[in-house]
């Protein structure tokens, strides 16, 4: 499984995650309301698509709401879920011209009506795109989805000596098929804007070997030459997953 991660050391990432901070402070030191900087984060979101795209990155996630953030002020978190479920559908036309394809992480049974219901008709508008997958990660926490993904390995036995063989094959590999990661990529970059350096409960199990990169740059101030900035970044960096530098060189040679 590792092997196949080495040779992307020098290549575009495959899958870059965004945690797209620091929209209320972009908003304050406009003299703006927060709900200004969500909108004006949300711009960022079609633009980084497409500069993804254009990089040729296969999967983008974004952190768009986490489970934590439902402690926000009602009204904000009211709106943040109304422009999700305004702005979401007209984009249809421009992802089918890039070939975009929204999947969802995280669990939205929980999100209002509205917005499950933009989920869902996107979705399926886009289903059948290839180009790039666009990951919108809704009311998704890192460590929820380890807990879903223990509760869902506990019922897929049905008495002991069935507990035992699964206990027994259990590793890293075969314990992400029971996280929500089916169609998603291992996270080779995780870019953090709003100059926080923590990971706040975002993609846990795939930050184990992610690349890091943070940046003081505001979500709604990002630009493509920041984006460029970070691929750059991970493309001079050396994946090593414990080998040492030499053994890199070797099979990089070979
Ligand atoms: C990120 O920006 C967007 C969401 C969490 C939805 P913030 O709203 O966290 O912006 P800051 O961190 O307060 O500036
Ligand atoms: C992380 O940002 C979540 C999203 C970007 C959706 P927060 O602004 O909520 O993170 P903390 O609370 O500062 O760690
Ligand atoms: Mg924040």
């Amino acid at each position: 499984m590792h092997e196949s991660h080495i040779d992307q050391g020098s290549s575009v990432p495959q899958h870059v995650a965004i945690i797209m901070d620091g929209n209320g402070r972009w908003a304050e030191a406009q003299g703006m309301s927060r709900v200004e900087g969500h909108k004006k984060g949300a711009k960022r979101v079609r633009d980084v698509i497409s500069w993804a795209s254009e990089a040729g990155v296969k999967q983008v996630s974004l952190y768009a709401f986490s489970t934590e953030n439902w402690k926000r002020p009602k009204l904000e978190v009211t709106a943040l879920m109304t422009l999700l479920a305004t702005l979401l559908p007209l984009e249809i036309p421009s992802m089918r011209k890039q070939g975009v394809r929204l999947l969802t992480l995280g669990d939205i049974s929980r999100l209002p009506w509205a917005a499950r219901k933009a989920l869902k008709k996107t979705k399926e508008a886009t289903a059948h795109h290839d180009v790039i997958d666009v990951i919108l990660c809704l009311n998704y926490g890192g460590q929820q989805e380890i807990i879903e993904g223990v509760k869902a390995f506990c019922n897929s036995f049905q008495n002991e000596i069935e507990k035992e063989n699964a206990l027994e094959s259990l590793n890293e590999e075969s314990f992400r098929s029971y996280l929500w990661r089916d169609d998603i990529l291992p996270v080779d970059l995780l870019i953090r804007t709003g100059g926080e350096r923590r990971i706040s409960n975002f993609h846990l199990w795939d930050a184990a070997y992610a690349e890091l990169y943070f940046t003081e740059q505001l979500w709604p101030a990002y630009t493509q030459e920041d984006f460029q900035e970070a691929l750059n970044d991970y493309m001079r960096r050396e994946r090593r997953f414990g080998k040492t530098s030499e053994q890199i060189r070797e099979a990089k040679a070979s």
